[in-house]
């Protein structure tokens, strides 16, 4: 970094080469406005209320970027003549009546400038439009919108959504929702990221209106009197902002932020959440949130009522017969412990299976499978990584060593090509989503989308292939074998870094391009372009997600995807790698800190002596060596009689493993089964103990996100009722089998931790304090590894292992059963909706589960929109449900979400225990189905028609907020010179 030298104002000061001239300001602590700059959006320039003079000339100390010897002054009276006449401008479009607005919260840039440049009076302009408040979650008052932007430039360039922009020709402007739709009935897909970055209370989220601040609860008529009564003073107003500083100030000890991360997928966003008492008022990412920035999707900024849902278990529950009574802490711990060791002594260790959740933080897990290893003695723990994640971990175990993403979130962003696999990332992933698209966009990235679903990422692609279900790894077989003909490989990488190129060479012989195309339906020219694609790429990152892993043959999926990586020398430099999507928020951490039936903590060996001396040192016991059973083996384990008990923390097991009536036979089955959970849910329906579990905001600790990053989220409120933190449950568990933990803090947890295993030595609370966050491996120094593989790989001889493919085509179909069933995730809804299904305006927007048909199969059975539909599986059981008629689904087959919206119409109720070898994972995407009309259901869609699916094309896509067509506008006139 080159430092130059400033004058500020006749002060010599130093700073960095490239910063903007505002950037420098701020660090030293020189104040001027800046209404239209956010540090996590671009430059807009659209405000002038950040001018300063530059050797005799006005300009933008937001987008000027400094040179040695430049001659800053701040305080010349040119400047500031024009900052105060740009804050005169905005404050035509912007009331003043701070004490009653939830925006005045000691941090509305608008506030601070009026009084920080001593302005008392306004000359403010009615506007002539009504408040939107038609959208579930936020609301938009053009009457206070001072059109800065940065809610467009949010949308349009950094969330991608393109559904909003500023009309500059109305009288006055306004922020428009795509052709002027209402919000409530636009193609909004309610990321919130615009209400996140606007400065003012123009647009605002419902859940802040009247609860944040002392006098913003007061009624609508009254407050329009007193807003009235406001402006009339508004010739001399310093009295009142001096009111309303103080009444900001008071807020403080009103409101909480608390930072925490997300709940739902693994891109880990993190933010503030607002509280008062046990009210959520708002979520606020930030732009040091180091996955996400100023982004979230609408699960992670609007998603969080369920936290208290009135359906929260908060009392431990006994089951007497039929029934669940109430019982206390003591009573339920003790029960347990007496049946467990029953269990125990008459039948062993291994006769009890401990499944963990992917929304436990990794403390938690770390204690679970400390109490089956332990405590109890066996490595019967799995997670449900087994359900999704399994088959990317072996396929890159298999090839470079470390099952997890090989970079970063910023590499994803950086990369040349993006390369998307069997993933609906912008409904899956969404912040990730937008990543990709700002890519495209805004700095030239290609796509390229393979899937059997015509999804929104699929419409933006290069490039879409649309092979026929689980045929990916024939297809990149194909791309692989043409690479290596054309010799479009990276010869010198291979040569010093990978090993087994011939076998490798050899085992794809047979994936001339005919043989694809005949066996997936891909056009060979396709095949070709995407291997042109790749060769013209100076950088290669592939995403991938159930899409491949939940196929029979989903770990060689994932093998060949880490091998074309390879082979194209795509590993260990920026903007390049592997990056298996991790679906839920800790389905990363939860198997990195242990809760795997073959490795301890850390990915250590069971196999290895000096680990397991090393664990029998620390925790004072003797282990047992053999490998536990995977979750789907438990599950018939119970059914063979092998397996006696299960405690289950937080996953709803009868409706997330595959073949529902199986799963439910086995739960009623086993002998003693202990659920540990918020909700009722279907598992715990079964259960002889219900333990009451805490929400993440009701406690501390860490999660890791997709990226190996590892976070902490904090306590923000107390736990609802009697439940407690899922470590606190597990320690008092492990302390009446005869334990003698002692965690008193999750942080004492972690110290343990870091102790044992090697990729997280450098771990700790205090490195983690805030915004900060680790990528494992995390050196003792504390120094971690955002790049994977930049020297080695992780295989003894540091070199990278290109796998032989031994894939054979699936065997779906039969004669009777022609048609396959896809599933996923939808936007609003995550998962099978155990906790979406509690937020009023997500289950408003999508409240039911659905089939998505595709238009030959709907002429074929005669299926319209909202006609009722059979779907009777190969495997036996059924669900009904109403119809789609979609373009996004071809030929024979149909997609039904994995939201179910009531149990019986769950789609693991049609799947079947058919098990991928390699990693044990369910093949859920392998199921053959007939389908039939049993229902008019007269046109009425299941997704209701203000949903933004349906509005998709009335999007305006646009660079920025078209800034100059304000600056042509008499009233805007620029003040620069
Ligand atoms: S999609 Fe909707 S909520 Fe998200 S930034 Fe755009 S307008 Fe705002
Ligand atoms: S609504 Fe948009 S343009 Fe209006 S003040 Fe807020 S961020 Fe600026
Ligand atoms: S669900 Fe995923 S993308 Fe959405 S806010 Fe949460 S972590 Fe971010
Ligand atoms: S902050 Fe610089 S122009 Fe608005």
């Amino acid at each position: 970094m080159v430092t130059v030298k400033l004058l500020i104002d006749n002060k010599e000061i130093l700073a960095d080469e490239g910063e903007t001239i505002l950037s420098v300001l701020k660090r030293n602590g020189i104040y001027v406005p800046h209404i239209c700059y956010n540090e996590g959006l671009v430059p807009i320039e659209s405000c002038d209320s950040c001018i300063v003079e530059v050797n005799g000339r006005l300009v933008r100390a937001c987008s000027t970027k400094i040179s040695d010897g430049m001659k800053i002054s701040v305080n010349s009276p040119q400047a500031t003549k024009a900052r105060k006449e740009a804050i005169s401008r905005i404050l035509r479009y912007h009331k003043l009546y701070c004490s009653m607005c939830e925006n005045n919260n000691g941090d509305c840039v608008l506030h601070e400038a009026v009084i920080k440049l001593g302005i008392n009076s306004q000359r403010y302009i009615e506007k002539p439009y009504p408040v939107d408040d038609t959208g579930p979650f936020y609301v938009y008052d053009p009457s206070q919108c001072i059109l800065c932007g940065r809610c467009v430039e949010a949308c349009q360039d950094f969330a991608v959504n393109e559904v909003i922009w500023i009309n500059w020709d109305l009288n006055p402007p306004r922020v428009v929702w795509d052709n002027g739709n209402p919000i409530g009935n636009s193609s909004c897909v309610n990321c919130g990221t615009c209400v996140t970055v606007c400065p003012v209370n123009a647009l605002m989220e419902k859940s802040m209106l009247n609860e944040a601040g002392y006098l913003t609860w007061i009624n609508k008529d009254l407050k329009k009197k007193a807003i009235e009564a406001i402006g009339k003073a508004e010739d001399n107003f310093s009295l009142l902002m001096t009111f309303s500083e103080l009444e900001a100030k008071a807020r403080e000890s009103q409101i909480k932020r608390t930072k925490t991360v997300c709940i739902y997928c693994g891109v880990g966003c993190s933010f503030e959440i607002w509280t008062k008492g046990r009210k959520i008022l708002k979520v606020e990412p930030k732009p040091e949130s180091p996955a996400n920035g100023i982004l979230t999707c609408v699960k992670g900024k609007f998603g969080w009522d369920f936290v208290n849902s009135p359906e929260r278990i908060t009392k431990p529950l006994i089951r007497e017969g039929d029934k669940f009574r109430e019982a206390t802490w003591e009573e339920a711990i003790s029960y347990i412990a007496k049946r467990l060791r029953e269990i125990k002594e008459r039948y062993g260790p291994d006769s009890i299976g401990f499944i963990a959740s992917d929304k436990m933080s990794n403390e938690e897990a770390y204690l679970l499978q400390k109490l089956a290893r332990a405590v109890i003695g066996t490595n019967n723990v799995d997670n449900s990584a087994r359900y999704c994640q399994a088959p990317a971990t072996v396929g890159l175990w298999r090839t470079v060593g470390i099952g997890a993403d090989s970079g970063t979130i910023k590499d994803i962003e950086n990369a040349d090509l993006i390369i998307i696999v069997g993933h609906n990332t912008t409904e899956s992933h969404p912040v990730i989503g937008s990543k990709v698209k700002r890519a495209k966009k805004i700095k030239g990235a290609k796509i390229a989308v393979m899937d059997v679903r015509r999804h929104e990422i699929a419409e933006k692609a290069d490039l879409f292939i649309k092979p026929k279900p689980g045929t990916d790894a024939a297809v990149l077989a194909g791309v692989a074998k043409y690479l290596i003909d054309q010799g479009w490989i990276d010869k010198e990488f291979i040569e010093k870094r990978v090993n087994g190129f011939d076998e490798f060479k050899e085992s794809i012989k047979g994936f001339t391009l005919d043989y694809v195309e005949s066996i997936s339906g891909v056009p060979r020219e396709q095949i070709i372009k995407l291997a042109e694609m790749i060769h013209n790429a100076k950088s290669v990152a592939v995403l991938w997600g159930m899409g491949v892993t939940q196929h029979l043959g989903g770990a060689d999926t994932s093998t060949i995807i880490s091998d074309l990586l390879l082979i194209t020398g795509n590993y260990g430099k920026p903007g390049s790698g592997a990056f298996p999507m991790r679906g839920h928020n800790n389905v990363q951490g939860v198997s990195d800190f242990g809760c795997l039936p073959n490795y301890l903590p850390g990915y250590q060996k069971l196999d290895d002596e000096n680990v397991i001396r090393k664990f029998e040192d620390a925790w004072g016991v003797k282990l047992n060596k053999k490998a536990g059973l995977q979750i789907p083996q438990m599950i018939e384990g119970v059914l063979e009689g092998k397996v006696h008990a299960l405690y289950i923390v937080g996953e709803d097991t009868v409706m997330v493993d595959c073949g529902t009536p199986l799963t439910k036979q086995s739960l009623e089955k086993v002998d003693f089964l202990i659920v540990q959970d918020m909700f009722m849910t279907e598992t715990a329906k079964l259960a002889d103990v219900i333990l009451p579990a805490s929400a993440s905001l009701e406690k501390d600790g860490t999660f890791v996100n997709t990226e190996r990053r590892i976070q902490r989220f904090y306590k923000a409120m107390e736990p609802l009722g009697d439940s407690k933190p899922d470590w606190e449950i597990i320690q008092m568990i492990a302390n009446a089998l005869g334990a003698n933990w002692n965690y008193r803090h999750p942080s004492e947890i972690m110290d343990e931790i870091a102790k044992l295993c090697p990729i997280f030595s450098g771990v700790s609370y205090s490195r983690l304090e805030g915004f900060n966050s680790l990528l494992w491996p995390v050196n003792e120094d504390g120094t971690d590894t955002p790049l994977l593989y930049t020297n080695a790989f992780a295989t003894p001889d540091g070199k990278a292992i290109l796998y032989p493919l031994s894939w054979k085509p699936p065997e779906l179909k039969d004669e009777v059963h022609k048609v396959v069933v896809n599933t996923g995730r939808v936007l609003e809804h995550f998962h099978v909706g155990n906790m979406t299904r509690r937020v009023e305006g997500l289950r408003k927007k999508v409240p039911e589960t659905f089939v998505e048909v595709s238009k030959e199969l709907a002429s074929k059975y005669s299926i319209k929109n909202g006609d009722l539909v059979l779907v009777k599986s190969k495997f036996g059981g059924e669900i009904k449900a109403r119809a789609i008629v979609s373009d996004r689904v071809e030929g024979d087959e149909i997609f039904i979400p994995l939201y179910a919206s009531d149990p019986s119409k769950g789609v693991n109720n049609l799947t079947g225990m058919i098990i991928d070898k390699a990693s044990g994972t369910p093949g859920y995407k392998d199921t053959p189905v007939v389908i039939e009309k049993i229902e008019e259901g007269k046109g009425k869609s299941p997704l209701p028609l203000d949903n933004w699916r349906y509005h998709i094309k009335e999007r305006k896509s646009q660079i920025g907020i078209e800034v100059e067509k304000k600056w042509r506008r008499e009233e805007f006139k620029p003040l620069t010179s």
